[in-house]
Order: C-alpha cells, then sequence, then structure tokens
C-alpha cells in the first residue's frame, strides 16, 4: 500500500479562502474588519520569521495585523502593560504572544494575562478548561488544523484508536482532547512510555509531536493507519546543506500507512491558517455575530 498523501500546502489555501470570504462579508454588511495583534520579545530569527509570515497572511487575507517587536531586555511590567493596552483595544480581536519568551519572562502569566476570548493560540488557562470540558473555547492552531484534516479525511473519527506521541501544552495536550471530544479512544504517549512500537502499532491514527527527527518507523505504523507528522526539525544532508524533515520516517511509513501528511508542505502551512481562523472566530464573537462555520472545533 502507498499512502495518500494529505495535502496540507492546498487545504490551508481553501481555509484562508473561506476566511478571506468572511472578512470581506464582516467588512461589507458589519463595517468591521478583524485585527490581530502579534507580540514579539526579542530577535530569535526563527520567531522572526513566524512572525513576519503571520504578518503577511494577516494583511492578504484582508485583516488588519498589529506587530509589537520589543527588545530581548523587556521587563515583565512592561509587556504585561501592552497586553493590557491591547485587551482594551476594540479593533484587535486576537491576541498572540510569540513562545520562548526571554527566560526572564514568566510565560505561564503572561500568557494568562491575555483577555481569553482574544486568545487565539488558546494557551490561556481558561481556554483549556473549556477545551477540557467540551464547551466553545479559542482552539490552539496546530492542533486546529491537525483536526481539520483528520475530520475532511475520515468524516468521523468516533471510535478510531488514536494515540498522539508528545505531551506538551501547545500540541499533544490539546490534540488528544480534540481527538477525545470526537469521540476517539486516545492515548497519549510520551518519553517514558513503555513498549512505544508497540502502543503505535494500536492506533487508526498517528499523531507525532516530540520534534525528534523521523523517530517512528514505518514499521511501528499499522496497515492502513492516518500518519499526522507535526514535526518540524532541520537535519543536516550527508552530502552538506540542510533539510526539513518531520517526527515520522517518511520513506518507510508512506509505504504501510493509508494516510500521511508530508513535511514540508503538511501540518505547517495550517498552524498560520487557523490562526487566521481564530482571529476570525473571535470577532464574530466579539461582536454577536455568526462565526464561520467549519473554521473551529
Ligand atoms: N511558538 C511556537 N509555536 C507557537 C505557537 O503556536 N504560538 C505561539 N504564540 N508561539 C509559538
Amino acid at each position: 500500500m502507498t499512502a495518500q498523501v494529505i495535502d496540507g500546502k492546498a487545504f490551508a489555501a481553501t481555509v484562508r479562502g473561506k476566511v478571506a470570504d468572511h472578512v470581506a462579508k464582516l467588512k461589507d454588511e458589519h463595517g468591521i474588519t478583524p485585527g490581530l495583534a502579534v507580540v514579539l520579545v526579542g530577535e530569535d530569527p526563527a520567531s522572526q520569521v513566524y512572525v513576519r509570515s503571520k504578518g503577511k497572511q494577516t494583511v492578504e487575507v484582508g485583516m488588519n495585523s498589529y506587530e509589537h517587536k520589543l527588545p530581548a531586555d523587556t521587563d515583565e511590567a512592561t509587556l504585561l502593560a501592552l497586553i493590557e493596552q491591547l485587551n482594551n483595544d476594540p479593533e484587535v480581536h486576537g491576541i498572540l504572544v510569540q513562545l520562548p519568551l526571554p527566560k526572564h519572562l514568566d510565560e505561564d502569566l503572561v500568557i494568562n494575562s491575555i483577555t481569553p476570548s482574544k486568545d487565539v493560540d488558546g494557551f490561556h488557562i481558561s481556554n483549556v478548561g473549556l477545551l477540557g470540558t467540551g464547551q466553545k473555547s479559542m482552539v490552539p492552531c496546530t492542533p486546529l488544523g491537525c483536526l481539520m484534516m483528520l475530520r475532511d479525511y475520515h468524516g468521523s473519527l468516533s471510535g478510531m484508536n488514536a494515540v498522539v506521541i508528545g505531551r506538551s501544552n501547545i500540541v499533544g495536550k490539546p490534540m488528544a482532547q480534540l481527538l477525545l471530544n470526537d469521540s476517539c479512544t486516545v492515548t497519549i504517549a510520551h518519553s517514558r512510555t513503555k513498549d512505544l512500537p508497540e502502543v503505535v502499532r494500536r492506533a487508526d491514527i498517528v499523531v507525532a509531536a516530540v520534534g525528534r527527527p523521523e523517530m517512528v518507523p514505518g514499521e511501528w505504523i499499522k496497515e492502513g493507519a492516518t500518519v499526522i507528522d507535526v514535526g518540524i526539525n532541520r537535519i543536516e544532508k550527508p552530502e552538506g546543506g540542510t533539510r526539513l524533515v518531520g517526527d515520522v520516517d517518511y520513506a518507510s511509513c508512506v509505504k504501510v500507512a493509508g494516510a500521511i501528511t508530508p513535511v514540508p508542505g503538511g501540518v505547517g502551512p495550517m498552524t498560520i491558517a487557523c490562526l487566521l481562523a481564530n482571529t476570525v472566530t473571535a470577532c464574530c464573537r466579539a461582536n454577536g455575530l455568526t462565526e464561520p462555520q467549519g473554521l473551529t472545533a
């Protein structure tokens, strides 16, 4: 069997198109333009690339983008004051503080200072609690993108065995929660899991989010399973230079899986598309308007 390749790049373009349509409708019918504020503290090169990309795509779908770049030595009070200003700004419907923050800043404190309804990352403890109890919340972007692709491919996920490898707050835990809310039987595996190959072999759905290049080989995958690869790892090529690989060994997994996301071009493009979707959703909720269908959990 050769797996069907799930094209995240094309899927993300479709999501952005739906977002752009809804943004146009909000402008035409209500005179409202959704706005996303992104806060970057410091000069981490990877974060700078992400933030630039977020700003560009926000503008491309017709929304307002507000970028706040602060020096690496910004103190906590200054950052919290900026967040408070954004919380109170009616033009700002979504707020994202790029992680990781410099070590002297308390990430939990900063994230929890964002008004939950503007927390388009879905990292605030209120949103985590709402998601965990099956209530309407802001849903973390990467897991939301994975869920959209899984629902599109399978229709219903009810009763499927899902194994999430990785237990981060950003991906693993919310992913497991979303799969549980869609009635999967969910296992969260991690670095201390005993007999990981055996656990993964039971899965109809495998979501790999550990940040270890190509750690899941094809021999762990059940014939016909769906493999979602969240990893983005840059590795050295034997002939020199570098290339991007996921957390699964694509070459061997593609031969046994029923469907698989590639790296690059799988989950990656969906993350920012879902951020834009969350911003429109937040804007609609803030204004008591109908939110777009199919763009949240
Ligand atoms: N850094 C890496 N991924 C993310 C993300 O999804 N949101 C934020 N805010 N920072 C990140």
